[in-house]
């Protein structure tokens, strides 16, 4: 008899354990979930959901701006820095990846260190505060509004010779300044020279 009650209350521990176990993992799951959506709204609200490029799409259009090894490729709002580590993994590029949500920054430098890149900053930081005088190439996937309010700071900060290249969105008021034009669905992909 005494050995069925260890035995019942031994089974009852292991249940009672699995269960706070459960608990712990729900929980763990909500906070996760809430602030993973929180900084998704955060994104939004500061001028671009986060919305990566499809890895294929990624792939054929760093071909098409044909990169050079050492050329300095930046990517503003860059999520999880995908394309950016893309870049500097295929092209040997130095790669600048900014955006404001630090989840995504953390999630791209775990990705980056794992996959062992060493040219790549990753910065959580406004777009509107990063100096892009060193830039080469710049890549954007962004909200209208927001390319168009990056017009300013392009001409006055970006070298003569740097390729801005836009996917998704044309940018309204530099249509002279389009060199070419991707036309992908369900997302077209636009290249500029600065003026
Ligand atoms: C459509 S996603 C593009 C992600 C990435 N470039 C890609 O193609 O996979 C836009 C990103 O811009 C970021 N973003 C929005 N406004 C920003 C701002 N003012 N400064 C920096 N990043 C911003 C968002 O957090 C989001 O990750």
């Amino acid at each position: 008899l005494i050995y069925l009650k260890r035995i019942y209350y031994t089974t009852e521990m292991i249940v009672a354990g699995l269960y706070i176990l459960l608990l712990l993992l729900e929980l763990a799951f909500l906070i996760g979930f809430t602030v993973y959506t929180i900084f998704l709204i955060y994104s939004g609200l500061k001028g671009s959901p986060y919305v990566p490029t499809k890895s294929k799409e990624a792939e054929f259009i760093l071909k098409e701006i044909g990169l050079e090894k050492n050329k300095v490729f930046y990517d503003l709002g860059c999520g999880d820095a995908r394309v950016v580590r893309k870049a500097v993994s295929q092209y040997h590029v130095k790669g600048v990846g900014i955006d404001v949500n630090p989840i995504l920054i953390t999630y791209a430098r775990f990705l980056a260190r794992i996959r062992g890149l060493k040219d790549i900053k990753l910065k959580v930081k406004n777009l509107f505060d990063t100096d892009l005088s060193q830039a080469d190439v710049v890549y954007l996937f962004l909200m209208p509004g927001l390319l168009k309010k990056l017009i300013p700071k392009f001409e006055r900060e970006l070298k003569k010779t740097a390729l801005v290249v836009s996917h998704g969105f044309l940018i309204e008021g530099w249509e002279k300044n389009m060199v070419k034009k991707i036309p992908h669905t369900p997302f077209p992909t636009y290249f500029y020279r600065r003026p």
